[in-house]
């Protein structure tokens, strides 16, 4: 099997899979995705992957034939799932939708000792890019953010990862308190030393329900202000930039063009995807309409709800207006940006206010009839798509 990504599938027909396995060690402070503690419960894990596989097939009842884009294991922590288990499911994918060509199949993996001596076997199951949750190089952050590897054993693991794969991806969180960017510069250059052809800084979110949204709300913890997080963005921009990583998406960075994500810009290019595992989310185009689905968040839940025929808590038919916003929302995110013939499904021009307002103040442009996001907008993309939708 080659490692190429298959970047050219067609969003209107091909699927993309999206397999959310919700398991962690350890539950980090910053984090609201749909997580649970990993407590070793062999049988209970054993049934979410036999409901995956069985919501898969439900699923391909109702899809008819496609050919499978790509297939993304999402977490949580599906470095922890049993490899045979990943085996089945990119089998089963194959099967039902069968690619035309190679395809990506990436895996969220946790740089863990424990979960570096998986790499093998999970590349011999069928994954060929690996996205690593490193975080943070040196041990006082890693601390701060509650993860459970030292900055040595992170390096162990992309080590042994760079064995297994040909494709490997780094995440980091940024805007940490106190953090310069002169640090957060040594911080990324150290990152592009170990090879990454991806590269993921994502700005520290404090979600309310989480840890770190409680510290914030009793104050004591002080993330830095606009100015700084605004001074941090920059340096992420530069640094990249300067070491021929091209944003590619807002937080997605590339070592050229065939180093981008394949999933994820089918996802942004409004392809379909299926949503499979507790909370995933969707979008499926059925009888016509693009359909937004929701899995039940809690794994009992969902488990129940697949044998019963019912694995969403709800699905939601978007009308011409509600799938143009939902693509030009994702496809500003991009370097490619949105088409400009969306605009008319959302009652927009490019000739008149508030589009015009935004070409002529430089946060948006037009290119070979899409409409763009500058990099003076991507920064305050939110308060440009305000503007744009309100
Ligand atoms: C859903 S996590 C799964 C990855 C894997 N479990 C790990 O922790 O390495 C995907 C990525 O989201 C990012 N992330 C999660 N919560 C975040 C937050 N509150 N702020 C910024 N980034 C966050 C982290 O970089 C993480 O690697
Ligand atoms: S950041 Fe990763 S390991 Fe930490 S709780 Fe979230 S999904 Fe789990």
């Amino acid at each position: 099997m080659t490692d190429a990504p298959d970047t050219d599938g067609d969003p209107g027909t091909d699927v993309g899979l999206y397999v959310h396995w919700p398991y962690c060690s350890r539950i980090c402070p910053y984090c609201d995705f749909n997580v649970v503690r990993d407590r070793g419960r062999v049988e209970e894990q054993a049934g979410l992957v036999e409901a995956i596989l069985a919501d898969m097939r439900a699923q391909r009842a109702l899809t008819g034939p496609r050919r499978l884009a790509s297939v993304f294991f999402g977490g949580g922590t599906p470095s922890l799932m049993a490899p045979e288990a990943v085996a089945w499911i990119i089998a089963q994918a194959r099967d039902l939708f069968p690619p035309s060509g190679p395809i990506e199949i990436s895996l969220e993996a946790n740089p863990t000792d424990a979960e570096a001596a998986r790499f093998a076997a999970l590349a011999q199951a069928g994954v060929n890019r690996l996205s690593m949750g490193v975080q943070a190089l040196d041990d006082a952050s890693l601390r701060f953010l509650g993860r459970d590897h030292s900055a040595a054993e992170a390096r162990r693991a992309v080590a042994l990862a760079g064995r297994a794969f040909s494709r490997l991806s780094i995440d980091l969180i940024y805007a940490r308190p106190g953090q310069t960017p002169d640090d957060w510069a040594t911080e990324l250059g150290a990152a592009l030393d170990m090879g990454f052809e991806h590269v993921s800084p994502y700005q520290l979110t404090l979600e309310p329900t989480t840890a770190f949204g409680r510290a914030l709300a009793r104050g004591t913890l002080i993330p830095p202000d606009e100015d700084q997080a605004a001074a941090l963005y920059e340096t992420t921009q530069t640094v990249l930039e300067a070491a021929g990583f091209d944003a590619y998406e807002v937080s997605n960075h590339g070592r050229g063009v065939a180093a981008r994500s394949a999933h994820n810009l089918h996802v942004w290019r409004g392809g379909d995807y299926l949503g499979l595992g507790p909370g995933a989310h969707g979008r499926l185009t059925l009888d016509g309409a693009r359909t937004a689905t929701v899995a039940h968040r809690r794994i009992a839940d969902y488990v129940a709800g697949v044998g019963a025929g019912r694995p969403w808590t709800g699905t939601e038919r978007l009308d011409a207006a509600g799938a143009a916003e939902e693509r030009l929302l994702l496809g500003l995110r991009t370097v490619e940006g949105a088409a400009v013939g969306l605009l008319a499904d959302l009652g927009l021009s490019v000739d008149a206010a508030p589009t015009v307002d935004l070409i002529a103040d430089g946060f948006l442009t037009l290119g070979g009839g899409r409409l763009i996001a500058t990099p003076r907008g991507r920064p305050v993309l939110d308060g440009v798509l305000k503007a744009l939708l309100t």
